[in-house]
């Protein structure tokens, strides 16, 4: 799996999303380490705070299939005008992945132009733990 299918199958999973608020279609694609892939929409709620994102979504899916460490992650967007567009983890996202992984998961976001691969450590050297 490369970086690059992996940001195709997020692109995919955007496809998915509830997001008749903000018309912003995130998805993501998540590689855990035994090999199996996680698929995850954000899914928006009329009381905004109640909205899941995308890379959550998928994370919880992974784990209650089982998964508990991951190699990567890739995060896609799509605005309301139907572009795709770069859309780096959010906070919550990335102390949320922090808890299945030491920091070292790839995480890609961006556009299949521009593809950017950080580890999660430099996304959040101070995550809690
Ligand atoms: N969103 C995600 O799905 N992932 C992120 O990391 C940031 C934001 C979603 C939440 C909301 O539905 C929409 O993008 C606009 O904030």
């Amino acid at each position: 799996m490369t970086d690059d299918q992996l940001y195709a199958l997020a692109l995919e999973a955007a496809q998915n999303a509830y997001a008749p608020y903000s018309g912003f279609r995130v998805g993501a694609a998540l590689l855990s380490t035994d090999g199996r892939l996680f698929f995850g929409a954000n899914v928006e709620n009329a009381s905004y705070g109640a909205t899941i994102c995308a890379e959550r979504s998928a994370l919880v899916q992974a784990v209650f299939s089982g998964a508990r460490q991951f190699e990567a992650i890739a995060v896609a967007a799509v605005n309301a005008d139907g572009e795709a567009v770069g859309a780096p983890p959010c906070g919550i996202c990335r102390q949320a992945l922090l808890e299945f992984n030491d920091g070292s998961m790839r995480v890609l976001f961006g556009t299949a132009q521009a593809l950017q691969c950080v580890p999660l450590s430099e996304l959040l050297p101070y995550g809690f733990r």
